[in-house]
């Protein structure tokens, strides 16, 4: 069944066809300044150390004058960053990000910001994104970009591998702990985590770690907004629900966060339109034309590099706090409905598509043979995700639900039209 193929991560865990590849994002043109100089001995002052006149510096001076040229460097980087508390400079706890930042003059390492998720749908263009827009940032531009993956040979990780800016580490994300967090001086992050069952146990863990570990602000990935509610038939949205509930609670007040909830991806949608024009193009016969979608209402679909274009923007502003605790919807520029997709496709093969299903989400029955029959998953609640289309069906999912700050940071552009085309070429 062609749309078992095509659908998307969020209803099934393999991964989902994307509209746009990875080589079609211009990357930033050269590597980001490192603010932090790396400490040497033997590195040349930029400056004549002050000295007497009456004898020669020593190598003794030579150091001591680069490690104070470096410390004011520092100081003045700590007092700039926006993920510092100032109070702690002067006498900075184990651990705190001042601390981490003074273990910076002896040539340590500078603070990062990571992508968890970074091979996927959404993190892939956070991390394509991200370290063009620090260069401009006048605080953040020293920060590094850790960019997350299971498996670093993979051809995504090593596409990212080669994007300036970005380190790329090979680190199963649910395994972190704070003290990982620590290590790699994390001041902010990024997070897309699966929708599973325990989708809920891992990634509240991962942002208690993260409030422990004394970072900053994290940008996460949500889901439909109509469904981020306690009462979603749905499970998978009740765990965003919770994931938000959490974050918000005075517990996690030191931990600044933004939930992103995007509208369903647009390859997801299109997909079944795109396989059924290729097979016909290749074969001449119809099959049956399954679309999520019903026929009359309207969806925001939303290509998930924009997403992760926005997620980029907020990770880069020197002052998280507007944003902090906010849920922004995202959608596309342009509502689709189950009508419109069928007269696209009807364009692109020159006559009538025969036999159409709207609101079709049989999907979930090769989903379920395929990825959970043989786990103890319960049926239930796998198949509570087909009923996520129906706050789609009734017209609560469409692009008047976008968050104005959405529009204004980095309004999202690729239409369902260019989701289609980019489909077809792939
Ligand atoms: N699909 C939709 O239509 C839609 C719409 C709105 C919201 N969402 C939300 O989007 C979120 C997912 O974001 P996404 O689609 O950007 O992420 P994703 O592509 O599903 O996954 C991101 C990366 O996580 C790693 N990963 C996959 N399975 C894992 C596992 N079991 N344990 C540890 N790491 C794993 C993979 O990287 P490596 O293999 O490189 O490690 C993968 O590339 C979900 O919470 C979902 O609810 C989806």
């Amino acid at each position: 069944m062609a749309l078992a193929i095509s659908v998307s991560k969020e209803m099934r865990p393999h991964r989902a066809p994307r509209g746009v590849r990875i080589d079609s994002v211009t990357p930033p043109p050269t590597r980001f300044p490192t603010r932090f100089p790396t400490w040497s001995p033997t590195r040349s002052p930029t400056r004549s150390p002050t000295r007497s006149p009456t004898r020669s510096p020593t190598a003794s001076d030579k150091t001591h004058f680069e490690a104070l040229q470096l410390k004011k460097a520092i100081d003045t980087q700590i007092k700039q960053s926006p993920d510092i508390n100032t109070s702690e400079i002067t006498s900075p706890r184990r651990g705190s990000v001042a601390f981490q930042s003074s273990s910076v003059a002896l040539g340590i390492m500078t603070p990062s910001i990571l992508i968890v998720g970074a091979t996927g749908n959404t993190g892939r263009a956070v991390a394509q994104t991200l370290p063009k827009l620090l260069q401009s940032s006048s605080t953040l531009s020293g920060y590094r970009v850790i960019a997350l993956t299971r498996t670093s040979s993979s051809p995504v990780a090593r596409e990212l591998a080669k994007l300036p800016g970005v380190e790329v580490i090979e680190q199963n994300w649910v395994e972190i702990t704070a003290d990982w967090l620590r290590e790699h001086q994390v001041a902010r992050a990024f997070i897309a985590s699966q929708p599973e069952p325990n989708q809920f146990a891992e990634e509240s863990t991962f942002h208690l770690n993260a409030l422990n570990a004394g970072v900053k602000y994290v940008v996460r990935i949500s889901t439909t907004a109509a469904n981020v509610r306690p009462d979603c038939p749905a499970y998978y949205p009740r765990q965003h629900w919770a994931i938000e509930a959490l974050l918000g609670s005075p517990e996690f007040d030191n931990l600044q966060w933004t939930s992103l909830q995007p509208n369903i991806f647009s390859p997801f949608v299109m997909s079944p339109a795109a396989e059924f024009i290729k097979r016909y193009r290749k074969t001449g016969e119809q099959d049956t034309l399954r679309l999520v979608p019903s026929e009359n209402a309207p969806i925001g679909i939303i290509d998930p590099d924009e997403v992760g274009v926005f997620a980029a923007h907020l990770l880069s502003q020197d002052d998280t706090s507007t944003h902090n605790k906010a849920k922004y919807v995202l959608n596309g520029p342009e509502d689709i409905n189950g009508m419109q997709i069928v007269a696209m496709v009807e364009q692109h093969i020159g006559t009538p598509v025969k036999d159409v299903s709207y609101k079709d989400v049989s999907f979930i029955d090769m989903l379920y043979e395929n990825q959970y029959a043989a786990t103890k998953q319960s049926k239930n609640v796998i198949y509570s995700m087909t009923r996520a289309a129906e706050t789609v069906w009734q017209g609560k999912c469409s692009t008047s639900t976008t968050s104005k700050e959405v529009l204004k940071l980095a309004a999202p552009k690729r239409t369902p039209a260019d989701t289609l085309k980019a489909l077809l070429e792939d």
